[in-house]
């Protein structure tokens, strides 16, 4: 069970300076690498983790970032893509791609518990991944979730 935690601005700067520091994991696009980026992170977009993941280290401490955090805040573990959504302090994890054309759910705009996808706006619950309007036809996996102190669990087998 992978645990996210988030860590300030001021965590990281400490942990940075360590004499073994943590990968720094840029997850944005292209366009936004290509306008700015953290000196020494590593590139690697959300929209190629699934293919990609196999490049990372499982053992190696990671600190994942984009722009606004929705992205970061996405688990990446064991090939899974996983959109988390906190709906009125509640977590809820569901597989990240829709099952459209692969959108990424977890950058979606979320309403009560519905998240939109952002591609072309099919509508899945986040509770069970069940898909509640089109294009997207069939729903998508959700996965158990649990809170200890500042750490997300995602239960993903
Ligand atoms: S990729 Fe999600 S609606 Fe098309």
């Amino acid at each position: 069970m992978p645990g996210v935690a988030t860590v300030t601005v001021q965590e990281l700067r400490q942990m940075l300076a360590q004499s073994t520091p943590p990968l720094l994991l840029d997850v944005r696009e292209s366009d936004e690498w290509q306008f700015c980026r953290i000196e020494g992170a590593r590139h690697l977009p959300t929209s190629q983790i699934q293919q990609r993941v196999g490049e990372l280290e499982p053992m190696q401490e990671t600190v994942v970032y984009c722009h606004h955090g929705v992205r970061s805040l996405m688990v990446q573990a064991d090939g899974h893509s996983i959109g988390l959504f906190n709906v009125e302090g509640t977590f809820y994890a569901i597989d990240n791609t829709c099952t459209h054309r692969g959108g990424p759910l977890g950058e979606g705009a979320l309403s009560g518990d519905t998240v939109e996808c952002p591609w072309h706006g099919a509508h899945f619950n986040v509770k069970t991944g069940a898909v509640t309007a089109p294009p997207a036809g069939t729903g998508v996996r959700s996965f158990p979730v649990k809170v200890e102190g500042s750490d997300v669990l995602v239960e993903v087998d």
